[in-house]
């Protein structure tokens, strides 16, 4: 049944304003928001994103007090503050870290500040990235109509990549139906529509990508780019005692020790099919 829509979108975050929206998708392609599909498609259960290393080093400490032994992971200028367990590279986790931690504290320039200032608006926020946004597109729609896109940007100021990622997503929300664009949703989706169809080599302009490539981070830019090969959709929850990410209920997949790299796979939105998939597989 087709519908009625209104996409909104932020170029980048620490502006402090957010317009009026049913609930906001942060994007974060290089590469928060696609660590954080990372973590839970490879099962993480919790993420808490934290805004500066001091504090993710605090939350570390008052974890473990609590007997637990969260992941300390993120950045700055992209390579991991002192004392960290890892930097903020989706290709550093595997189902080894993830057996031994499941539960992660992350604190990067962007993407982190970005998922805090959405929660600031009170609406329900998701974690988006090339990798899943189809996924949290559906979601967001069983959501609400008035789609609000924050893009991390760098700094406050726009990025390319988090840019062309919002457009796909104005351009996915089209084929729903009938939507009123913001002029920045407008931008983002002609941004997109213009960027020809190898995604990667033009996400590979951006300032942050060639910023990336030259610390040795290249691998990232093409693990980002692999368009919808994940079903999982990270949403802060609600009611907590801290801001922490968590799992859609049923969109993380089943992981696969054998293949890290989880193949793209069909998506299945019911848990039950998903279910039934997974057992199919296995048998
Ligand atoms: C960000 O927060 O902008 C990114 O996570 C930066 C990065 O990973 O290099």
């Amino acid at each position: 049944m087709p519908g009625n829509f209104e996409a909104d979108l932020v170029f980048a975050g620490g502006g402090n304003y957010l317009p009026s929206a049913d609930l906001w998708m942060v994007i974060d392609v290089l590469r928060a928001t696609t660590v954080m599909t990372r973590w839970f498609e490879l099962g993480g259960t919790e993420l808490y994103p934290v805004k500066t290393p001091e504090l993710a080093r605090e939350l570390v400490k008052d974890l473990r007090g609590r007997g637990s032994s969260p992941l300390l992971m993120g950045e700055v200028n992209g390579i991991p503050p002192e004392g960290f367990d890892m930097g903020n590279s989706p290709l550093d986790l595997t189902y080894d870290v993830i057996r031994s931690h499941y539960c992660g504290v992350m604190s990067t320039t962007n993407g982190t500040g970005a998922l805090l200032e959405a929660e600031s608006s009170g609406c329900p926020v998701m974690a988006v990235c090339f990798r899943n946004y189809s996924a949290c597109l559906d979601h967001a729609l069983t959501i609400g109509t008035r789609i609000g896109i924050l893009c991390s940007g760098r700094k406050h100021r726009p990025s390319w990549e988090d840019t062309l990622c919002a457009g796909a997503v104005i351009e996915d929300l089209l084929s729903h139906g009938e939507v009123l664009l913001s002029d920045s949703a407008r931008m983002a989706l002609t941004l997109w529509q213009n960027s020809g169809n190898d995604i990667e080599s033009c996400v590979r302009k951006s300032t942050h990508a060639q910023y990336l490539t030259q610390i040795g981070y290249s691998d990232d830019i093409s693990f980002a780019c692999e368009i919808d090969s994940s079903t999982v959709v990270p949403m802060l929850a609600e009611n907590e005692e801290r801001t922490v990410l968590r799992a859609v209920s049923g969109s993380a997949r089943p992981y696969h020790r054998e293949n890290e790299r989880v193949e793209p796979s069909e998506k299945v939105s019911d848990p039950f099919e998903e279910l039934l998939a997974y057992t199919r597989k296995k048998a």
